[in-house]
């Protein structure tokens, strides 16, 4: 799949512009024209009816089928991520999002499921479904938590083990009587790191791909991100020797979990907040770059034109050059 970039914090947020970012024609094309695979972030939970059937919301569908179609225009692949469902992974709500009853929140991604993939059957097969970002064991390395949100499941809450190795076959399930044949992505607990892959019990299904998520070294790409108190200090740089071989054991991991299991892997995020020195930002993209493609493991940055680390400067209509350059990614096209 490629280089690839997540178009996150549009329609992630509780809802479109919330955070800043609207999905507009010029930059869904940008981002196609550049990178090879594009994952939407895309919050169903909060664009449905609270209840078990969870019943989408017409009007927030049709605008996901629009981008979705935009998207596929631009000839790659598209991955469609059910993101943010805070209130399932034992969250805390975010502003502008509604309250469920805890008892139907595995009901409702299910139903969420079905409806999503009956709407899109008909699609191309570079359409690609990813059940849920960062389902989160009990680990305490959070690495992807929105602004507001608090870094640690509820107690007792925790998505992880055996909960979403269940949760994740019913949802499949659900996605397989419309789209026998879609490839699906289901990534394991801990926030996607490769550490979960241990847990992770996939359904018999051939049409499968592993997500993995890095943010190692956490200390170095979460520096002075707000939704983590206390603030991780800033000033940290990257890559030494160390931080180099923390990321390959746990690309490594990864790789050999892939090739026992016999299914492939997509790296669906990594990014360094925008507090984070430049130099070493840019060392970082390189280093996480070099050592995914080194396994022939495609990859999506975090993110295109938003708050955590854009490598597209919206406001000024321009490339942050030294993460472009970093990401391989040509300039013009
Ligand atoms: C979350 C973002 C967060 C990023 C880095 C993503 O999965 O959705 O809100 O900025 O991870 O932590």
């Amino acid at each position: 799949m490629g280089r690839g970039v997540n178009l996150g914090n549009a329609l992630d947020a509780p809802r479109e512009g919330d955070w800043g970012l609207r999905l507009e024609p010029a930059l869904i094309d940008r981002a196609t024209r550049h990178f090879q695979t594009v994952r939407l972030p895309v919050r169903w939970s909060n664009h449905a009816s609270p209840d078990a059937q969870a019943r989408l919301d017409e009007t927030f569908a049709r605008r996901v089928d629009a981008v979705i179609d935009r998207l596929l225009a631009g000839g790659g692949f598209v991955i469609l991520d059910m993101h943010h469902y805070t209130q399932l992974v034992g969250g805390a709500r975010h502003p502008n999002e509604f309250a469920v009853d805890r008892a139907v929140v595995e009901a409702r991604m299910v139903s969420l499921w079905r409806q999503i993939a009956a709407r899109y059957r008909d699609r191309p097969p570079r359409l690609l479904f990813e059940l849920l970002n960062e389902p989160q064991g009990e680990a305490r390395d959070a690495s992807g938590q929105a602004p507001g949100a608090t870094s640690v499941p509820a107690a007792g809450q925790a998505l992880g083990g055996e909960r979403w190795n269940r949760l994740a076959a019913q949802a499949l399930a659900a996605v397989r009587e419309t789209n026998p044949d879609r490839v699906v992505l289901i990534g394991p607990d801990d926030w996607n790191h490769p550490r979960g892959l241990a847990r992770l019990r996939l359904p018999p299904d051939r049409h499968l791909i592993v997500a993995i998520h890095s943010y190692d070294p956490f200390g170095f790409t979460h520096q002075g991100v707000p939704w983590r108190q206390p603030l991780l200090p800033l000033g940290q740089t990257c890559c030494d020797e160390a931080q180099r071989r923390t990321l390959r054991q746990a690309l490594d991991t990864a790789t050999a979990w892939s090739r026992t299991a016999g299914v492939p892997l997509h790296l669906g995020e990594f990014g360094a907040y925008r507090e984070a020195p430049m130099e070493s930002r840019a060392a970082y993209a390189r280093m996480v770059r070099e050592e995914a493609e080194a396994r022939s493991i495609g990859w999506a940055w975090w993110e295109f034109a938003s708050d955590f680390s854009p490598v597209w400067d919206a406001s000024k209509g321009q490339w942050v050059e030294p993460l472009r350059r970093a990401l391989g990614i040509a300039a013009e096209r």
